[in-house]
């Protein structure tokens, strides 16, 4: 299958959640996986492992060169030096997260949520008995904004963590250098740490670009744990591995009072496929990026062609779509609305925190073909319901 030329048939074939959840006669637009095929050398790799039987216990993390690939290759793309002593392991991003809240904070201490956000930041939070301090991302004529007086009235004494994330999921925001410096100065007026889920930091549109929030100063990365991974860009959220990067010591050893036996093992086929995304798949992530720039153009048009009455900022980083359907008025929600008259599953903004009620997040990483049925879907319900006024 080519990225344009999907089979429908082929997909149901994965055993992922993305395809199997809803009824078959669904398409799916949910779930942070894309659709398209995993790059050629991940596949090499994964078969030459299996075709040897090399599914044992893995080497100890540091010794698969993994540190060492994955500090180069920050430097290459996002001009960001660090060494590969600083780089540590977790079977995924929300498995580190839960971690630095609980090393870097303490019962019901604060921690501050940029919403709407990615559900499990808030779920953490709650999960751990820890504080939400929910600020808002305001949108303004251009895209979301971070409110920065919000946010500054909104810390207080109890205050521990800076929960980021960057670019963020679901508006698409690709913080700047200028948004991400003005965090920083709260962080250090405040005495915050820092866990900064940079997981899309691949997937970014020009001409924005990723700026790890630790790469701006050595007193900003002495108190900021980065996480990253694999899985997003490549397409390999279920081979399980994501990286933190701990801008001190002191940091890390905070996470090590947590037994490391609660992160799970190394797994074999994450080391294999891991190693072939971040040194042979580049031409395959460029080429992907280059056809998301497209279908996030497509939907633009759609947006203004189509649906007048939508709040839409097209995405500057990730590949999901986060629409406002306030104005149609669509009961009992956007989600369940689409799910029933348009057999299209898609993020449920209410899980996203206050500010997503009405809302819908579009996983666009499929064929332009497929994106299309999705909309077309979606249009022919719209077309049914009586416009409210407003
Ligand atoms: C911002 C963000 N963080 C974390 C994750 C999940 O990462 P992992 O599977 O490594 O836990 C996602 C998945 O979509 C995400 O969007």
């Amino acid at each position: 299958m080519g990225i344009d030329d999907l089979k429908i048939e082929q997909l149901k074939l994965r055993s992922g959640e993305k395809w199997t959840h809803y009824s078959a006669d669904v398409l799916p637009a949910w779930v942070a996986d894309m659709d398209f095929e995993i790059a050629q050398p991940i596949r090499t790799a994964l078969d030459q492992c299996i075709s040897i039987s090399d599914c044992g216990y893995p080497v100890a993390y540091k010794q698969t060169g993994l540190p060492e690939i994955f500090a180069a290759r920050v430097q290459q793309r996002f001009d960001w030096k660090i060494s590969p002593s600083q780089v540590d392991i977790f079977n995924d991003v929300v498995q580190a997260i839960y971690f630095g809240l609980m090393a870097l904070s303490s019962k019901g201490d604060g921690v501050i949520i940029q919403t709407p956000i990615y559900p499990p930041f808030i779920e953490a939070v709650d999960i751990v008995q820890r504080q939400s301090i929910f600020c808002p991302l305001s949108a303004e004529r251009y895209g979301y904004e971070i409110d920065f007086d919000q946010l500054r009235s909104a810390v207080t004494s109890t205050t521990r963590v800076l929960l980021l994330c960057n670019p963020h999921n679901p508006t698409g925001r690709c913080f700047s250098r200028s948004e991400l410096e003005d965090l920083a100065d709260i962080v250090l007026t405040n005495d915050l740490s820092i866990i900064s889920d940079e997981i899309h930091a691949d997937l970014v549109f020009a001409p924005c670009s990723h700026i790890p929030i630790a790469s701006l100063s050595p007193e900003i990365a002495e108190r900021t744990v980065t996480l990253m991974s694999a899985s997003k860009a490549f397409n390999i959220a279920g081979i399980c591995m994501a990286f933190a990067v701990f801008g001190s010591d002191s940091l890390r050893r905070k996470f090590n009072k947590i037994p490391r036996h609660l992160r799970g093992g190394l797994s074999a086929l994450s080391v294999v496929a891991v190693t072939a995304a971040l040194t042979e798949a580049q031409a395959w992530l460029d080429e992907i990026l280059d056809y998301l720039h497209g279908n996030r153009d497509y939907l633009s048009e759609h947006v203004r062609e189509r649906w007048p009455r939508v709040g839409y900022y097209p995405p500057e980083a990730t590949y999901l779509g986060w629409f406002d359907f306030r104005a149609h008025g669509l009961s009992p929600s956007p989600y369940d609305f689409f799910l029933k008259h348009a057999k299209v599953a898609l993020g449920d903004g209410a899980r996203f925190g206050d500010p997503g009620y009405g809302f819908i997040r579009l996983n666009f990483a499929t064929s332009r073909k497929l994106l299309k049925q999705i909309i077309n879907r979606m249009d022919l319900a719209l077309d049914e319901v009586p416009i409210q006024a407003t």
